[in-house]
């Protein structure tokens, strides 16, 4: 059995990161539920790292082998975990940027889990109003429930138990299903 391959890509492009705690977070919730059943191969791609690599590309030929790597990481990946902060009501910048190097016809089919942090909860709907159609247009299959988290969910860099682990818990278990067909599907060679 192959390995299945899942990729988180972290918007946010500083260093110290809310937006980094919440990916780890939903990866290892990932983690647990997969990994006794699937080997897996996990990858974070941060924006905080990518930056300089991507920044400057206006097209993928134009990217350095790091850029062209990470970009090639998203277009195979069998689930991609999309987590960016809110800036002015939105995904940050430059995770747009990274996606729209991504070959438009890459992700078609492909399970993509969506999460956004913001300041406060007042944006909650950017991860179904902003995520949702930038990942339509790519004709990926988003997972049906979103996770967004606020400065209130944390405790410093510490996720606080409670609603935001119970709102990674449901994407995850809708994700699961999600990822092991496409996974199967892609060891059958019904999809690429
Ligand atoms: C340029 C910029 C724009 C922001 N715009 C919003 C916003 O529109 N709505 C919101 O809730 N938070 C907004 N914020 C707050 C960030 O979403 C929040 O600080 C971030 O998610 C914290 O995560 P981090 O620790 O990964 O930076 C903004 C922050 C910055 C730097």
């Amino acid at each position: 059995m192959t390995a299945l391959n899942i990729v988180a890509v972290v918007g946010n492009p500083g260093a110290r990161s809310r937006t980094k705690v919440l990916a780890d977070a939903i990866v290892s919730t990932l983690s647990a539920a997969l990994e006794q059943h699937h080997p897996l191969r996990l990858q974070v791609l941060e924006i905080a790292d990518l930056a300089s690599h991507i920044g400057t590309a206006l097209t993928p030929q134009q990217l350095d082998a790091e850029g062209a790597a990470a970009v090639r990481a998203i277009e195979t990946a069998d689930l991609i975990v999309a987590v960016t902060p809110v800036y002015k009501g939105s995904y940050s910048g430059l995770f747009k940027h990274l996606f729209d190097l991504v070959d438009q016809e890459a992700l078609v089919g492909r399970p993509v889990l969506l999460a956004a942090n913001g300041g406060s909860h007042r944006h909650a709907l950017v991860v179904d109003h902003q995520l949702r159609p930038l990942f339509a247009f790519f004709r990926a299959l988003a997972v049906p429930s979103a996770i967004y988290a606020a400065e209130a969910d944390y405790a410093g860099y510490t996720i606080t138990p409670g609603p935001l682990q119970d709102r990674i818990d449901e994407a995850v278990a809708q994700a699961v299903p999600l990822v092991v067909a496409r996974h199967a599907s892609r060891d059958l060679r019904l999809v690429a």
